[in-house]
């Protein structure tokens, strides 16, 4: 009978009280084999007090409402198949006793991918010239392109965690120069050609990049890889406008996916992806092992190991 209350690892299964995990946006996809090969059931849809832990990718906001349902069954620990927590109510979870798990370092490597491939992008303009070519506009595209070398120009760094480091050893390899914070952020937008953001989003960090930051570029890149939420939208298409800033490439939105009337949708000079940082083969399943491994360890262990 205690066994059964308990639970414990016989030759690596877990026998005892069955665990159950609900996977809302398939960020387990990966991994699912490792947790029920431990006695765990995954499911795709139900009910969260129905199960002990829930994992999510962005795309699923965990209020405060939902968790405190959660708390009232079963719910004792939320998965984070990815870095940012934005959309999960960490507060509410520390009211409620709810561990959070993420995943740290699995993606940041594809993130600063991404980040440089629109770096890359952006002064070279191959987004537009994508389109020029399908437009049979290639004499006129080939004659007017004037795109501009990487290496010499200086890079920014907003957020110096992994993924910012990881930018700075690819541009670093690229020939860039890097300054990162930790120096003024007005000095970062008045000197660099180009600024790349990876800060967490936070109440510190909303609307951080604002009017007063960008007419302080002269005409340079900015890349957001981070959180839509980071940069004030509205003053980005401003800066555009008034040629403080010449291309803004984001793969993130304050409100994603963004509606089609979005100023940011309907420009040139602006280059989007649909929140694809992470997106790779090797960081998804980096993010589902790392996160299915720390979930057993809560369980079995009690303990939080992330990233
Ligand atoms: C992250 O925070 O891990 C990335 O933005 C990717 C994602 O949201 O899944």
């Amino acid at each position: 009978l205690l066994l059964a209350l308990i639970g414990v690892v016989v030759e690596g299964v877990v026998v005892g009280p069955s665990r159950r995990v609900l996977d809302l946006d398939g960020g387990l996809a990966n991994a699912e084999h490792v947790l029920e090969a431990r006695g765990v059931e995954v499911a795709r849809e139900g009910a969260l007090g129905d199960f002990d832990a829930v994992v999510v990718r962005s795309r699923t906001r965990l209020t405060r409402e939902a968790l405190a349902t959660g708390a009232r069954g079963r719910l004792v620990c939320v998965g984070r198949a990815g870095v940012g927590v934005d959309n999960i109510d960490i507060d509410a979870c520390r009211d409620f006793g709810i561990v959070v798990l993420n995943t740290p370092g699995a993606s940041s490597n594809a993130v600063a991918e991404l980040a440089i491939s629109h770096v890359l992008a952006s002064a070279r303009h191959t987004v537009s010239a994508d389109r020029a070519v399908r437009a049979g506009d290639f004499a006129r595209f080939k004659r007017e392109a004037r795109g501009t070398e990487v290496r010499g120009s200086t890079l920014g760094i907003v957020g110096y965690g992994r993924i910012g480091r990881a930018v700075e050893r690819v541009a670093l390899a690229l020939g860039m120069r890097v300054k990162k914070s930790g120096a003024p952020l007005a000095d970062i937008f008045e000197t660099c050609d180009f600024v790349s953001v990876h800060c967490a989003l936070s109440d510190r960090t909303r609307n951080l990049i604002d009017r007063d930051l960008l007419r302080k570029m002269k005409g340079g890149h900015l890349v957001n890889t981070a959180r839509g939420g980071v940069v004030r939208e509205d003053d980005v298409v401003e800066a555009l406008e008034q040629g403080w800033l010449a291309t803004y490439a984001t793969d993130v939105f304050e409100v994603e996916p963004p509606p089609p009337d979005h100023p940011l949708l309907h420009r040139d000079d602006v280059l989007l992806s649909p929140h694809i940082g992470a997106a790779t083969v090797e960081a998804q399943a980096r993010v589902s092992t790392q996160l299915a491994a720390s979930i057993l360890a809560f369980f079995e262990q009690g303990t939080a190991r992330c990233g």
